[in-house]
C-alpha cells in the first residue's frame, strides 16, 4: 500500500464534487489484480486509520480523478486545426487521406506511440477512441495502451460505402474483422472493444445489421458512432433512410442502441430521439471544440437534462482542436452559455469536472470502476499543480471557492498544470 497526501478532488453518488484541502488518498492491489482505492479523505482521519503505509507528500498539488475522453480519434491526430466549410468536406479533404495511412503497420505503430502520450501528458487515463478501417490500427493502439497499463476501448471503423479507395472496407470482411478483434482485445487486462459503425452515411444497409447482431451477441462490447453532427449529413441521412423517423432512428433500427452504446455530437436531436436516448441507456459524447472549430451547433444541455440520458466530455480531436480537457471543459462552458439555438445556461465548474470524469464513467457504464477516487475504484488519477503558470498561481491562490478554484483551472488551464498522471496498473506505479 501507499499513501499520496494532497489536497483531493472526488465526486459523490449524486455528481457533487468533494474536496478535503488537506486529504489523503490510500492506494493497494484490489482482486482485480489494478491498483485500488483502498482509502480517501481528510489527512487527519485517514493518516489514523493506517499507520505504517508510507506517504508521499505533494505539497500545494491537487489529486483529482483521471480525465476520460469520450470519443477521440487516434488516427485524426495530425488532422487538428484542419479548417473546412463544415463536417463533409472536411472528412473527403483532410480525415479520409490521413487516415488511408494507417494500412502501413509502422506508420500506425509511430502515430499510436505518440497518441497515447499525448492523452497521458494531458492528464487522460481512459479514452473510447475511433481506430481507421484497418484492423491494424486498432492492434497498434490497444497494443500502446497495454504497455502503460492504460484503460482504453477502441474499434476499428466499419464504412463500406461512401468514402474512397484506401479506406473503404468491404461489409463481410468487416465484420469477421470486428468479431476476430472483440476475441483478441475485449477484456484483455484493462482494454475493451467498441463496434465502430462510422457513421450511417458511411455504412450500407447490410453493414449496419451486421454491426447490430455483433453488438447482441457480445452484450458488454462498446458501440460508437457519430449522430445528427451537422444539418447536411442529417439532410444526406434523410435521404438515403427515408423510412427512419430521424438519423437516430436508423441506429435503433439496426439494435444500435443499447447502454455502452456512445453516440458523438448529438446536437440535431428533437424529444423523441432523447427519448431514445434515455430509454436505451445510450450515451452522448458531448464534442464542444470540435462542434465550435466545424461550425456544427450546440449540443443543448437544457434538453439533455430533461429527458434524462447520460453524457459526457470528449475532445473528438481531429475536428476538436485539442487533447485538453481544460480546453474542452472551457468550450463546454461556451456551448452551454449559446443561447440562440436553444436555451443559454451556466454550467458549474463542478459539473463541467464531472463530464469529464465520474459522468464520462458513468456513460461507458464503468461508474464506481474510472473516472472518481472514491474506495474501490481503479486507482487512475492526476497530479495537478494549481500554479503553473504566473497568471494561475495568482488566481488561484485567492480562490475563494472551490467553484472558484476549478474555474481558474478550466479558463487558464493546459497540459502545463498536469504534473504527473498515474495509471493504476500493478506493475507499474504507484
Ligand atoms: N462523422 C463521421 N466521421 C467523422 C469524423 O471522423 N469526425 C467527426 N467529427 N464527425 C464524423
Ligand atoms: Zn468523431
Amino acid at each position: 500500500m501507499k499513501a499520496f497526501r494532497a489536497a483531493i478532488l472526488r465526486f459523490a453518488g449524486d455528481g457533487a464534487a468533494v474536496y478535503e484541502q488537506d486529504g489523503l488518498l490510500v492506494v493497494g492491489p484490489g482482486t482485480n489484480g489494478q491498483q485500488v482505492v483502498h482509502a480517501v479523505g481528510t489527512h487527519a482521519a485517514v493518516a489514523a486509520a493506517h499507520p505504517g503505509v508510507p506517504v508521499e507528500h505533494l505539497p500545494g498539488r491537487i489529486i483529482a480523478p483521471g480525465f476520460i475522453d469520450l470519443h477521440i480519434h487516434f488516427p485524426q491526430t495530425d488532422v487538428i486545426g484542419s479548417p473546412a466549410e463544415g463536417l463533409l468536406p472536411w472528412l473527403e479533404d483532410y480525415t479520409f487521406p490521413h487516415e488511408s495511412r494507417f494500412a502501413d503497420e509502422a506508420h500506425a505503430a509511430e502515430r499510436a506511440t505518440f497518441f497515447v502520450d499525448e492523452l497521458l501528458r494531458h492528464g487522460v487515463t481512459t479514452a473510447l477512441a475511433f481506430g481507421t478501417s484497418h484492423p491494424e490500427s486498432v492492434d497498434a493502439l490497444l497494443a500502446q495502451a497495454q504497455r502503460r497499463g492504460m484503460r482504453m476501448i477502441a474499434g476499428k471503423v466499419l464504412q463500406d460505402r461512401h468514402c474512397p479507395d484506401g479506406v473503404r472496407d468491404e461489409t463481410g470482411q468487416s465484420l469477421a474483422d470486428t468479431e476476430a478483434l472483440i476475441a483478441r482485445w475485449h477484456g484483455r487486462g484493462r482494454l475493451g472493444y467498441a463496434i465502430t459503425p462510422r457513421f450511417a452515411p458511411s455504412c450500407s444497409e447490410a453493414q449496419l445489421r451486421g454491426a447490430g447482431e455483433l453488438a447482441a451477441k457480445y452484450p458488454d462490447v462498446w458501440i460508437q458512432s457519430h449522430v445528427a453532427e451537422n444539418l447536411d449529413e442529417v439532410e444526406w441521412v434523410r435521404q438515403l433512410f427515408p423510412a427512419a423517423r430521424s438519423y437516430l432512428d436508423v441506429y435503433r433500427q439496426f439494435g444500435l442502441m443499447r447502454g455502452r452504446a456512445v453516440y458523438a455530437h448529438c446536437i440535431h436531436l428533437d424529444d423523441e430521439d432523447r427519448a431514445l436516448m434515455h430509454d436505451t441507456g445510450a450515451a452522448a459524447a458531448v464534442c464542444p471544440t470540435s462542434n465550435l472549430f466545424l461550425g456544427s451547433g450546440f449540443f443543448d444541455y437544457a434538453a439533455a437534462k430533461r429527458a434524462g440520458f447520460r453524457y459526457g466530455l470528449a475532445s473528438d480531436v481531429g475536428g476538436g482542436t485539442s487533447f485538453s480537457p481544460f480546453h474542452t471543459m472551457l468550450a463546454a462552458y461556451y456551448v452551454g452559455r449559446e443561447g440562440r439555438t436553444k436555451a443559454g445556461l451556466s454550467l458549474s465548474p463542478q459539473e463541467l469536472w464531472w463530464q469529464h470524469t465520474a459522468g464520462a464513467a458513468a456513460a461507458l457504464g464503468l461508474d464506481g470502476v474510472v473516472g472518481n477516487l472514491q474506495p474501490g475504484c481503479e486507482a487512475d488519477f492526476v497530479v495537478l499543480d494549481p500554479a503553473a503558470t504566473p497568471l494561475l498561481a495568482r488566481k488561484t491562490a485567492h480562490a475563494a471557492s472551490l467553484d472558484e478554484l476549478l474555474f481558474s483551472l478550466i479558463v487558464l488551464g493546459d497540459d502545463r498544470v498536469v504534473e504527473r498522471a498515474v495509471i493504476a496498473e500493478s506493475s507499474r506505479s504507484p
